[in-house]
């Protein structure tokens, strides 16, 4: 169980792919230190042994024909694991943990994308991480012409489900940030330093 008073945050970064989360991660990270924070940074799915092996069967362009079920469940294992093994005790001493996707990748790639039914994916969640939400989760928008001409040619297999898909999943962030606490979404089209500015300036204001 988690001691609120001594307890670390939970910053999530979510968006389409080719937002710019890896570097925003990175600078909010540096910054978090600069302030005399402890701070961890995660990326999803990985993050643990088990992790970067269910990764690499996720992103592997070969299993085309993975089902979105089989995907959905995969993503979650990872996440079961991290959140045991990595983010609950990071948050039990006190440190802020940065993950680069959560749950809200599930219900945007699996379910508005994918077509799974949002409602199972929420109780699996809960399943999967002891009912651990975000305190805060940063959502970078970017356009999807934006963002798949900044991922290139050369695409992992979620990378390589097209356009529509990947215009669903914008939407369904724009969607999710509307009908969800805590969550604050960004214009990925800023220039590094602005948005930095700008995550930073939420994150001081939700969280310090
Ligand atoms: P990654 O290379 O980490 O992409 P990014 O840097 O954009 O996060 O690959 C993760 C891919 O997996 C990305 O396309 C989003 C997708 N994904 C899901 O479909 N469902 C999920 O639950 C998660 C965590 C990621």
């Amino acid at each position: 169980m988690i001691n609120n008073s001594t307890r670390g945050k939970l910053i999530v970064f979510e968006g389409p792919d080719g937002g710019g989360k890896s570097t925003q991660v990175k600078l909010l990270a540096e910054m978090l230190n600069d302030f005399g924070k402890k701070v961890i940074t995660l990326r999803e799915p990985g993050g643990t042994i088990i992790g970067e092996k269910v990764r690499d069967i996720l992103l592997d362009s070969k299993f085309i024909e993975m089902a979105t079920k089989t995907e959905l469940l995969l993503f979650m294992a990872a996440r079961a694991q991290l959140v045991e093994e990595v983010i609950i005790p990071a948050l039990n001493e006190g440190t802020f943990v940065i993950c680069d996707r959560f749950i809200m990748s599930t219900i945007a790639y699996q379910g508005i994308a994918g077509g799974e039914k949002i409602e199972d994916i929420k109780n699996i969640a809960t399943l999967a991480t002891n009912s651990l939400n975000p305190d805060i989760t940063i959502v970078i928008d970017v356009p999807t012409e934006v963002g798949m001409k900044r991922v290139g040619s050369k695409k992992d297999r979620m990378e390589n489900k097209g356009f529509d898909f990947h215009h669903k999943i914008r939407e369904g962030y724009l969607m999710l940030a509307q009908e969800t606490n805590n969550v604050f979404i960004v214009d990925g089209t800023a220039s590094i330093e602005n948005l930095n500015e700008k995550i930073m300036e939420i994150t001081k204001r939700e969280l310090f």
